[in-house]
């Protein structure tokens, strides 16, 4: 264990964290049903400790009806059965707390379940009342009432309006089963405000704000044609009706009142596809701090490309007095492994459609973009979130059989998108036994046979697989980090340079090997030989001459 970080009263620790994502349906099965469980995780944690991360970050784990895999939320203050309970949650804080490893809750504010007792207080209670109000209730267009209120669509296909029984209508920007609150209500402010306080007096240490950019939609009526998903922002000035809208900064500024309530302060980070000359303003020190930067999931690999993305995300942290986040993983992506071995320009969900045969996938390639990549990102300012799994590097199951799939895109498309379901098939631990290890029991998404390769027991015998590189750069990673500075040498095309305080810097090859500057090599995702050429698609953490 190293000192870094490891305090658990420095209030900056979010600034370079390493934050790794639990998606805890698919993560470790404490009891054999097949779901991952806090049992499980807890089992865990010393594998969690030895990976060297800073802080997990937890997927949703609270009661739900899972129409969207836990991002529909029937209690905000509760574990869902099937995962635990609020006892073990705290045997988990605890425990990772023991370790020097914080917490992130995952936090749902947009919509709640539609099983959420004021949801169905509000189906319940007459048009007009108190308890509709908490939510987007209006009367239909159209002669009688039969049209939707307005042309609003959901992100997973089809209208953003359901009507209930008594005729009128609400709006859920997601799965029907994920109705929107509405957040000009001072009820539903005060609640949320509430949350946070549950969470933070139980230990917790951040929260990860799920569609934060959505929570501030204008609701005059007459409403604004906006036939738009919640990726797909249009205005840049904060004009447009549903997302992005400059009454939502308001509410963060609220939520950062109360989590500078506790000591240290409660971190917080936005998944916000805001436009990105406004995604600062998410990450102000007054609001949530943080913002996501998906720039370089959207990016090929390509050394330009990467260049100008990390330039332009330290830039917009830097204007924030934020730290910038790396992502190139999570819940909703295709995992990068697969991604990097596909050819640039590949349509992702096309190629899920052929099962993943269409165009093929260069799985090696893949796998040392990735891990070249990553170290890359590891060697930059600011904190790195890793998912579930890529520290085994784990490509997508891109063949699920589509009776298998759980994904509400995939019935809500009308069978046009498989959804995102192979980033979620539960890990292998084990080469062999039910479920390699997940649990006792089987696997709520069928495993393929080839999880045995990427098991962490397979990997834990061998001293060249992603996960003793992993391990091995976090370790040295920790001891590195000195400071914010950043410096790219920008000589060579396709040849990423970093240099960093401290005496250290990181060199990565797009393509093409490259001869590598002088100093002791630290670390290097592909063996370097005697004449120190780094070959392609790869990176090495040096120590400068002194
Ligand atoms: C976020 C989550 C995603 C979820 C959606 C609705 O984008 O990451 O998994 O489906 O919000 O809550
Ligand atoms: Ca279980």
């Amino acid at each position: 264990m190293t000192d870094r970080g490891r305090d658990l009263t420095d209030p900056d620790w979010w600034r370079t964290a390493v934050v790794y994502q639990v998606y805890p349906r698919s993560f470790a099965d404490g009891n054999g049903d097949g779901i991952g469980d806090l049992a499980g995780l807890l089992d865990r944690v010393p594998y969690l400790a030895a990976l060297g991360i800073d802080a997990v970050w937890l997927s949703p784990f609270y009661p739900s009806a899972l129409a969207d895999g836990g991002y529909d939320v029937d209690d905000y203050r509760d574990v869902d059965p099937r995962i635990g309970t609020l006892g073990q949650f705290d045997a988990l804080v605890a425990a990772l707390h023991a370790e020097g490893i914080r917490i992130v809750v995952d936090i749902v504010p947009n919509h709640s379940g539609s099983g959420h007792a004021w949801f169905r207080a509000a189906l319940a209670a007459a048009p007009g009342s108190p308890e509709r109000a908490r939510y987007v209730f209006r009367d239909g267009a159209g002669e009688h009432g039969e049209l939707p209120p307005s042309d609003w669509v959901s992100h997973f296909g089809g209208p953003a309006w359901t009507r209930v029984p008594d005729g009128q209508w609400y709006l859920h920007l997601f799965a029907p089963e994920q109705p929107d609150f509405d957040w000009s209500n001072p009820e539903v402010r005060e609640e949320f405000h509430d949350v946070l306080r549950f969470w933070s007096d139980r230990g917790v240490d951040g929260f990860r704000v799920d569609v934060a950019h959505a929570l501030a939609k204008d609701l005059s009526e007459p409403f604004r044609s906006y036939p738009r998903i919640h990726r797909d922002v249009v205005a840049v000035d904060g004009t447009d009706p549903l997302f992005d809208r400059d009454e939502v900064h308001e509410i963060f500024r609220g939520w950062r009142r109360v989590m500078n309530e506790y000591d240290p302060p409660r971190s917080a980070v936005a998944e916000a596809w805001a436009p990105p000359a406004r995604l600062p303003l998410y990450a102000r020190p007054d609001e949530l701090g943080q913002a996501f930067e998906f720039d370089l999931v959207l990016e090929p690999w390509s050394a330009p490309a990467f260049r100008s993305t990390i330039q332009t995300a330290l830039d917009r942290a830097r204007e924030a007095g934020a730290s910038s986040t790396w992502v190139l993983s999570n819940h909703d992506i295709v995992r990068h492994a697969s991604r990097f071995g596909l050819p640039d320009g590949t349509d992702l969900n096309a190629w899920l459609l052929t099962d993943g045969t269409e165009p093929a996938c260069d799985l090696a390639l893949g796998l040392r973009r990735a891990l070249a990549g990553t170290l890359l990102l590891l060697a930059l300012p600011g904190a790195a979130y890793l998912y579930q799994g890529e520290e085994l590097g784990l490509p997508e199951v891109a063949d699920l059989p589509v009776e298998a799939l759980e994904d509400p895109i995939w019935e809500r498309s009308a069978h046009t998108e498989k959804g995102r379901d192979g980033a979620r098939v539960p890990l292998p631990w084990t080469t062999s036994g039910p479920s390699f290890g997940f649990g006792q029991g089987g696997s709520h998404l069928p495993q393929p046979t080839w999880f045995a390769d990427f098991a962490v027991e397979a990997e834990e015998r061998d001293p060249g697989s992603t996960l003793a590189l992993y391990r091995r750069a976090l370790a040295l990673r920790a001891t590195l980090l000195e400071g914010e500075g950043v410096r790219f040498v920008d000589d060579r095309p396709a040849v990423i340079e970093v240099v960093r305080d401290g005496g250290w810097r990181s060199v990565t090859t797009f393509g093409e090997s490259a001869a590598l500057p002088e100093g002791e090599i630290l670390l290097a995702s592909q063996p370097v030989g005697d004449d120190r050429v780094l070959p392609a698609d790869a990176t090495a953490w040096l120590r400068d001459p002194a």
